[in-house]
């Protein structure tokens, strides 16, 4: 019906609006419609979205907010499937069912979680409330893409993103950090930190660069994403600033030294260590490892080998490149070692949008080889 459509597309707008602020789980907006018994006449009485933190989940704020009335119809708009198994509260389906006066729910995709897959939805028609799915599903499948990547091929969505000089570099020279972008496109990127779960940086990066790796704009450093940092021998200083608010902001180090000494140094500042053996230590298996802790969207922010070792391997679905409006010369850092005409080549991605910050611009570039893991399942679970 028209006015389904027209409830699920505000849910899925607000959708857009949650993406990554609902770590660990997947953010779902749920809307409640009142209307009179023959649904000619109808209105929003609630709207619940997943909470920060994951926990209570939509359809629960949602329901907790009604105040019912008999002569009227209740329909249940939601994103993702509701729910059905017990966790540390009630399921949603559940919650559906024993308010006794929903009558019928309407979402757009079944959630591919093995412990949902179906079930709320045959819950839900088991206990006679009418259920229809699948409105919207290809925008909702898009917003929803790091979480079904997550939960179908145990690996998160990967989205590398460059700052590169008009002539391609992403710094003047080797070990040195350049500012590339303006203030306007830095604040864009802050954005973008708040929208994802996990922010992956090379030991390089932290070390020349003594980047922090959180949100800074006001209002987003709740949002601040689990920082991950790639590092062998676990030989970065610890008193580098990233390492220094690690209660705050969750820090992850992969690496295949199982040196106590070393862990203590990092463990004392509530860094996480996550130990790969040397003959597993690859990106895959990193990927794997932060999917399993629940990471949907990952932002790869460098630096040049990081960015080379990912694109080689086609492990990005997309790219943002921002670009300065400045020349670095001779000597300039290519951001991907094989020579910066890597990101000029159409074949291996198409440009989705352009936007402009000043004289700055951002292109955003889908990967052409975005369902090659759809298409080799196991390249993942092999592993
Ligand atoms: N403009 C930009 O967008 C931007 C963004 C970030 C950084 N940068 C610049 O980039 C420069 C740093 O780049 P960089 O190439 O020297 O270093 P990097 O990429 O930051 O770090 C290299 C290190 O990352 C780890 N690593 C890389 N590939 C890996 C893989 N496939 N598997 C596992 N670990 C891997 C290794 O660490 P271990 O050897 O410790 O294991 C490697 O030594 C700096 O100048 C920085 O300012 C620019």
């Amino acid at each position: 019906v028209d006015i389904d459509r027209n409830y699920i597309d505000v849910a899925l707008f607000t959708l857009k609006q949650i993406v990554g602020r609902t770590f660990p789980n997947p953010p779902v907006v749920s809307i409640v419609v009142e209307s009179n018994k023959n649904l000619t006449d109808h209105k929003i009485v609630s709207f619940g979205l997943t909470s920060f933190s994951g926990r209570p989940h939509a359809e629960a704020n949602a329901i907790g907010l009604i105040n019912y009335k008999r002569n009227k119809l209740y329909t249940l708009y939601s994103t993702l499937e509701p729910c059905s198994h017990k966790g540390r509260s009630e399921s949603c389906v559940s919650k559906i069912i024993n308010s006794g006066f929903i009558h019928r729910v309407i979402f757009c995709t079944l959630d591919p979680d093995k412990r949902v897959n179906g079930k709320g939805k045959k819950r839900l028609i088991d206990n006679n409330v009418n259920v229809e799915y699948g409105i919207m599903r290809n925008q909702a499948s898009k917003i929803y893409e790091g979480y079904f990547l997550n939960r179908k091929e145990k690996r998160p969505k990967v989205i590398l993103k460059l700052a590169l000089s008009i002539d391609g570099f992403i710094s003047s020279k080797k070990n040195v950090r350049s500012k590339i972008t303006n203030k306007m496109a830095n604040q864009y990127s802050q954005i973008l930190r708040s929208e994802v779960d996990g922010i992956l940086v090379g030991s390089n990066t932290v070390k020349v660069d003594d980047c922090i790796l959180n949100c800074r704009s006001p209002g987003l450093k709740k949002y601040s994403p689990i920082r991950v940092i790639l590092n062998r021998n676990l030989d970065l200083n610890p008193n580098l600033k990233v390492f220094k608010n690690c209660v705050e902001q969750r820090t992850v180090i992969f690496t295949q030294t199982q040196d106590k000494k070393k862990y203590r140094r990092f463990l004392s500042r509530n860094v996480e260590i996550k130990c790969i053996e040397p003959k597993k230590y690859n990106l895959r298996n990193i990927l794997k490892n932060l999917s399993s802790i629940g990471i949907c969207n990952l932002l790869v922010e460098g630096g040049a080998k990081i960015f080379s070792s990912f694109v080689k391997e086609n492990l990005f679905d997309e790219i943002f490149l921002f670009r300065g409006n400045f020349f670095i010369g001779d000597n300039g850092l290519n951001a991907i070692n094989d020579g910066k005409d890597y990101l000029l080549s159409k074949k291996k991605f198409s440009i989705r949008e352009i936007m402009r910050f000043g004289d700055d611009s951002l292109e955003i570039l889908d990967s052409k080889n975005k369902n090659r893991h759809s298409r080799k399942k196991n390249v993942f679970r092999n592993n």
